[in-house]
């Protein structure tokens, strides 16, 4: 009924269309609408305003949590309405539309854009659109699948339009821990110190006279698009074990391990699945997205908590958690993405943070969001957040990309997400390089043996023996250190003469 999921009668006069709530949204607006990795994304209005862009042009700034599902920034890019996007994305036609210099994306560290917000660098936001799974006596919003930055949004908009989705599970309720740090210079240490710690609302609290339109819905999150595992993310999951498994008979970990964080894709959700295969237990995830391997985890005994700030997951797995949701939800919390991103919390419980790299050069700086340097291919998430502030900072990619013409291990990045500083562990299918405590010609050993595939191994290597006879701390051949990129742009491979 809907007058569980909308519990504030007077609300129930502001209940419209889309086509209504979109017709609020002006030329020149800037919006804030919930999403996060296709989880709690708005799933009607965002579609009304493409269809009325059509006869009634215009253009705004979206700023989300992170990536929409239901093919939203396609028909919006479609219906030229972005003027500029924000802070992620993760759309084949938006991003075609970036690199050919048509919307202006801003490519920000997940944590950061409402902080951007709270001291006016950005903003105001004159429309928040939220889905919510219910909205209470008081008028607080209950998120749905993902907070991202939901709340902060909805607090700090001079309007709300709320999209009460039917389809999302009631029992999400209960499930959200919403704290705001406070303003500057008076705001005090985030008191989150453990995973499982709750330190705020269930609900985001807002006036709830803000709210002047209600649009309900009746449709599930997207599916995640992730691959299977395959040969070589076993490999890497097989290597970071044994990694693991070192590290505990060191006595710097124990099977508990630190709290761990994966970043979005195929590769790292395959990695964190590969655990359960490990003699780890009572593993506890500090993260931002919750995706099949949480729950395999969890399914496995493995896992006894879960932070994060949305929960993505594939068509099966969704059915076996909403299916069953009292088992997992009190094991769960989800966050607004500035808490579950956080620097000051992410050091303060040692997380180990394993993330995608499109790329990695030899002396250990990673490129995670430009290939060939210049095309953007997602934005760094929050990838950078966790990188910089993680007890353990790991990078995955397979050693080869696009049917092994072009190499993962670089002699230089055209782009650095991630510097040398920020990038502990490496690892490819190939191996395993750890770079803690090693000067940078002693991280080139390591990476090349490590971690390049055979067929690169002997042109790495060379290029590093001539940067070193030329000297340095960090040896280059400037005018050669990108020609492998160059060839690739030109000739759609990476492939030494010798071996074409
Ligand atoms: N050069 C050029 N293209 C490359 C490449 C390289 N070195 N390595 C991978 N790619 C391409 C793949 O061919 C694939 O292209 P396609 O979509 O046209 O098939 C695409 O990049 C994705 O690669 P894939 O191997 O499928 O990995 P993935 O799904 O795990 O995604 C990232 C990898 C890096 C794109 C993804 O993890 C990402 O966007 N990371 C940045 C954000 C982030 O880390 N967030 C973490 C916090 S949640």
């Amino acid at each position: 009924m809907i007058a569980d999921r909308i519990r504030r009668p007077a609300l129930l006069d502001k209940i419209t269309t889309a086509e209504a709530a979109a017709a609020l949204i002006k030329d020149g607006m800037i919006i804030g609408m919930s999403g996060f990795t296709r989880a709690g994304d708005a799933k009607a209005v965002p579609i009304a305003m493409a269809e009325r862009a059509k006869t009634d042009p215009f253009k705004i700034t979206l700023i989300t949590g992170a990536s929409l599902g239901h093919d939203v920034d396609r028909m919006l890019t479609e219906a030229h309405i972005l003027a500029r996007r924000m802070p992620f994305q993760a759309d084949r036609t938006l991003r075609a539309a970036i690199n050919r210099g048509e919307v202006m994306f801003i490519d920000q560290h997940l944590s950061e854009t409402v902080e951007h917000l709270r001291s006016n660098q950005l903003g105001p936001i004159d429309y928040a659109i939220i889905e919510a799974a219910a909205i209470t006596e008081d008028g607080g919003i209950v998120p749905s699948t993902s907070v991202g930055n939901s709340a902060s949004f909805a607090v700090l908009a001079k309007k709300i339009i709320i999209e009460i989705n039917l389809s999302q599970p009631a029992e999400l309720e209960g499930l959200h821990d919403i704290y705001f740090p406070g303003r500057r210079p008076s705001r005090v240490p985030i008191p989150v110190v453990a995973c499982d710690s709750r330190v705020g609302f269930p609900y985001v609290p807002i006036d709830p006279d803000k709210i002047v339109a209600i649009v309900v819905t009746d449709e599930k999150d997207s599916a995640s698009s992730i691959e299977a595992p395959d040969a070589d993310t076993d490999a890497i999951a097989g290597h970071l074990i044994r990694f693991f498994e070192d590290e505990v008979a060191k006595g710097r970990l124990d099977l508990t391990l630190h709290p761990l964080q994966a970043g979005i894709g195929s590769i790292a959700n395959s990695v964190l699945s590969g655990l359960a295969d490990g003699p780890f237990h009572h593993l506890r995830m500090y993260s931002e997205v919750l995706q099949d391997s949480t729950f395999d985890l969890f399914d496995a005994g493995k896992l006894v908590f879960a932070s994060g700030s949305s929960i993505t997951l594939s068509t099966a797995c969704a059915e076996r958690v909403f299916g069953d949701f009292h088992k997992y939800k009190e094991h769960i919390v989800l966050r607004p993405q500035e808490i579950s991103n956080h620097p000051e919390v992410i050091r303060r419980l040692g997380v180990i943070g394993i993330n995608t790299a499109l790329e990695f050069d030899i002396y250990g700086n990673v490129n995670s969001t430009h290939v060939g340097g210049t095309h953007m291919m997602n934005g760094i998430g929050g990838s950078g957040d966790f990188a910089r502030n993680a007890y353990l900072s790991i990078f995955v990619t397979k050693s080869l990309a696009k049917e092994g013409r072009i190499s993962s291990v670089v002699p230089m990045v055209p782009h650095v997400d991630h510097t040398e500083h920020d990038v502990d562990i490496l690892v490819t299918e190939q191996g395993l390089a750890d770079l803690r405590e090693l000067a940078p010609r002693e991280r080139a050993l390591q990476i090349i043996e490590h971690c390049a595939h055979p067929d690169f191994k002997e042109a790495l290597s060379d290029y590093f023996r001539r940067a070193c006879a030329r000297g340095g701390h960090t040896p280059h051949l400037l005018e050669e250190a990108l020609s492998w990129h160059e060839k690739a742009r030109t000739a759609g491979t990476m492939v030494p003469l010798t071996r074409m």
